[in-house]
């Protein structure tokens, strides 16, 4: 298929936040939040925003490929919410990194980053673009009810980004979407009309977590046997299964009903938390550059989220 990955970044806010300290604001305690979710510490926002961890992960994969802004033919960038309605996060990205090409924002919650890589697979398949640049950007804290104990302990901030060219690496791809507005929601804010009344939507982070659990285990069982199997590759040819870091145990139930090996599955949700469609890319980065893993090695990509939606995919590094 179109493209291989030739540079990856990623940045974070300052801040850890850890789970006695959280065990301070509503009644939680280290011990539940570790065994079942497998969260330690999250970063948060403070000061940063999201366009300066986006501009930042997106100028370390610029870096890692050897290129400039200039070199971009397109910037996807994955995101619930920039720090505008307008421009769009990829805009400002875009102006910061010096890039004249087109920018654009898509939101798939949780699965954006996999809906980004398949887009970026139409327009490099297509020739409509050569180099392309996508980002998983997520302020999840942004959006938490800090009085709800049953998801304010589960989201971090982050931004993860890779560098795509026209090439051979992405062996399979699928992505799926299943309206739904009760399992996991955030509704926007409105300014008040003269003309007539806006909705009036709860802007937190709202979830039936037990549900959106049962909905992720059945989903990516199916997505990744999937796109293994139209990949051609094999559980042994995999050197690690990277999935969206949502919750530890989801992964494992995954991993041994998939037969993987423990170290095969990469998580990172101990120090990340979960950061929607920043995951992947966060975790990408970060098991490139401790030389985890190197040129040739394949990986299964897999994530879920509001929507609902999904997303899976089988790269050649
Ligand atoms: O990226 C978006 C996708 N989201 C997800 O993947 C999330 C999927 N779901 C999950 O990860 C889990 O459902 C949660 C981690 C959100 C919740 O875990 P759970 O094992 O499903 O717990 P639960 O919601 O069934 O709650 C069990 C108990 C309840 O108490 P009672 O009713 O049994 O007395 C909750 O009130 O745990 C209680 N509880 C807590 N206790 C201490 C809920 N949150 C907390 C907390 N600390 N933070």
């Amino acid at each position: 298929m179109s493209f291989r990955i030739i540079g990856t970044g990623r940045a974070h806010p300052e801040f850890i936040l850890n789970n006695e300290m959280l065990s301070e604001i509503v009644d939680t305690d280290n011990e539940w939040i570790v065994t079942r979710t497998g969260i330690n510490t999250r970063y948060v926002s403070t000061h940063e925003t999201i366009t300066e961890l986006s501009v930042k992960a997106a100028q370390r994969a610029l870096e890692k490929a050897g290129l400039t802004g200039k070199d971009l033919d397109l910037i996807l960038c994955s995101t619930m919410k920039g720090d505008y309605a307008c421009p769009s996060l990829a805009c400002l990205v875009q102006k910061d990194i010096g890039a004249d090409c087109p920018a654009v924002d898509l939101n798939a919650a949780c699965s954006g980053f996999l809906y980004a890589l398949d887009q970026a697979d139409a327009y490099v398949g297509s020739g409509k673009a050569e180099t392309v640049l996508v980002i998983g950007a997520e302020m999840m804290t942004r959006y938490l009810d800090w009085t709800d104990r049953g998801t304010c302990v589960l989201f971090g901030d982050g931004a993860g980004a890779v560098i795509l060219r026209k090439g051979d690496g992405l062996k399979s791809i699928k992505i799926t979407a299943k309206g739904d507005d009760q399992l996991l929601v955030i509704g926007n804010t409105f300014c008040p009309s003269p003309y007539g009344k806006q909705p009036e939507l709860d802007p937190h982070f709202r979830m039936k977590g037990g549900e959106v659990f049962k909905f992720a285990v059945t989903s990516v069982l199916r997505d990744v046997k999937e796109v293994m199997k139209a990949a051609g590759v094999k559980v042994e040819d995999v050197k690690m299964l990277i999935p969206h870091q949502a919750n530890l145990r989801v992964f494992q139930a995954a991993k041994e009903k998939l037969g993987f090996r423990d170290d095969q599955l990469a998580m990172g949700i101990d120090h990340y938390g979960n950061t929607s469609s920043a995951s992947i890319p966060l975790m990408l980065d970060e098991l490139m550059e401790e030389g985890k893993l190197e040129e040739g090695d394949i990986i299964v990509l897999t994530a879920f989220g509001g929507g609902l939606t999904t997303g899976a995919c089988v790269i050649k590094l």
